[in-house]
């Protein structure tokens, strides 16, 4: 008797618990039967947010948004969003446009936490990341919709691969304080801070520190750990003999809010080695993959924080490079930089300026990010050649937040195969605006790396 009764108590909690039939008499849909959109139906709304988006709810009036089958794609893709800010920001719930609606549906916004840093700096009237609780969706659920978003968000047809459902990591928001990251056991670790950002503002600088390493390296993983308040950070070098002041902040602003010349002045050879804008990252490169660091190197460290509060926040990073030794490494990872100095923008105008950079061996490019100034309205790059020619691979109408968007698989370019690049600019000003350093300037760079064979 006891013994039965444990075991239906067992049954219970699972039928309750495991939201799995334990009697296996319903039968879950065969996932590769249906469309894109009836999995991110049945196995994320469904499970993820209906309990609140049906209708009838408190949830769902406050949202305007219902999720349930029989309505959800008209909600999502016909609807604006209730929220008034994102309607300012003249967002759609979820745009049909490809790899733009990324950048602007709403539904990406509410849903991408591992990006929260940016959501509640930039966005605080954008109420709750979703699902409403603090749980996220597992990382192959964002990417499944991320990329059911870049394949024009269509109502039927299998566009996505469901085995990106597989990752089912969640990410997590860092919570208590900031821990410096341990030192690598093979590699170098660099420490930038702490250092303060005034109540109300952002801070933007640059500090060089020398590596201290007599011989060449070669790093096959990155990892950054930031203190709260970050909004990127990038590291940069510099051709040989070319280097800044060393372990000094040089920001980009003065107190008074004018810009500063001299930092300006010292970025122009600057070459993007890597970036990322979430606070804690750990990037593998491939196996075998590695970038190749002379001896002595150094990195310019570009910090961007940001404090809403009225309190001095205080700003830290560390950065692992880990290291692999040089027998180890089958593929040298390089720097792309493309930096288009022709650019003429007549007053008064919008203009669109495109580029395309070829390569001369085939390349893997593993990540992709674009410099411009204040005239820029969007940055947009392209495969040019070859099967996937014309392919939209990046996104930007925010210059001065580009994303750092990383590959994964990298794109293959064959040799003679290329990157088109296309920025729009709005001359609002009475002259003609060129290449040039100050932020009244203009330019038009695309950055990455990559690796060769
Ligand atoms: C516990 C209840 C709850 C759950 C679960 C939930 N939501 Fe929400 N959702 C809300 C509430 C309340 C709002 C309105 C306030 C806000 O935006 O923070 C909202 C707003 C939204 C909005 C903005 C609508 C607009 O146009 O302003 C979107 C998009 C959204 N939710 C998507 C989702 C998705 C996708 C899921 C599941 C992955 C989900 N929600 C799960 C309660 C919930």
């Amino acid at each position: 008797m006891k013994y039965y009764l444990f075991a239906t108590a067992i049954l219970l909690l699972c039928v309750v618990a495991c939201g799995d039939d334990p009697t296996g008499m319903t039968e879950e849909p065969i996932l590769d039967q249906l469309s894109t959109y009836q999995i991110i139906q049945t196995e994320i709304w469904d499970k993820n947010c209906t309990s609140c988006h049906q209708a009838g709810t408190s949830q769902a009036k406050q949202s305007d948004l219902i999720l349930t089958s029989d309505v959800s794609y008209a909600e999502l893709t016909q609807k604006d969003p209730k929220n008034t800010a994102a309607q300012r920001d003249e967002l759609q719930r979820v745009g049909t446009k490809g790899l733009q609606s990324v950048y602007t549906s709403f539904l990406w916004e509410k849903i991408n936490y591992p990006d929260y840093a940016h959501y509640y700096d930039d966005h605080p009237d954008y109420g709750a990341l979703m699902p409403q609780g603090g749980r996220s969706l597992t990382n192959g659920e964002l990417r499944f919709v991320s990329e059911w978003i870049i394949a024009g968000a269509p109502d039927t047809g299998q566009v996505v691969d469901v085995a990106l459902l597989e990752d089912t990591d969640r990410f997590e928001i860092p919570v208590g304080d900031y821990e410096r990251l341990e030192a690598p056991v093979s590699g170098h670790q660099l420490q930038l801070g702490p250092f303060d950002i005034e109540p109300q503002s952002e801070r933007e600088f640059l500090y060089f520190t020398p590596l201290g390493n007599d011989q060449e390296i070669y790093v096959n993983r990155v990892e950054i750990g930031m203190r709260e308040g970050s909004h990127h950070m990038i590291l940069y070098d510099y051709p040989q003999g070319d280097r800044p002041a060393q372990e000094v902040y040089r920001d980009y602003y003065n107190k008074d809010g004018s810009p500063n010349l001299f930092t300006i002045a010292s970025v122009l050879n600057q070459r993007f080695v890597f970036g990322t804008q979430l606070r804690d990252s750990d990037y593998q490169f491939p196996d075998g993959v590695a970038l190749r660091i002379p001896a002595d190197a150094g990195f310019d460290l570009n910090s961007h924080y940001v404090n809403r509060t009225d309190d001095v926040h205080v700003g830290e990073v560390s950065i692992n490079l880990h290291t692999i030794p040089k027998s180890q490494v089958s593929k040298v990872a390089e720097n792309l930089f493309e930096s288009y100095q022709d650019i003429l923008l007549p007053a008064g105008q919008i203009t669109t300026e495109e580029r395309v950079s070829t390569f001369d061996e085939r390349i893997h490019v593993f990540q992709l990010t674009s410099h411009a100034h204040e005239h820029m309205m969007t940055y947009e790059i392209f495969i040019e050649g070859g099967d996937r020619d014309g392919e939209q691979v990046y996104f930007t109408n925010d210059w001065e937040h580009p994303p750092l968007v990383t590959f994964d698989p990298p794109i293959t370019l064959e040799k003679g195969q290329g990157l088109r690049s296309r920025a729009t600019y709005d001359n609002d000003t009475d002259k003609t605006l060129r290449f040039g350093l100050l932020s009244e300037d203009e330019m038009m760079i695309l950055f990455g790396a990559y690796y060769t064979d």
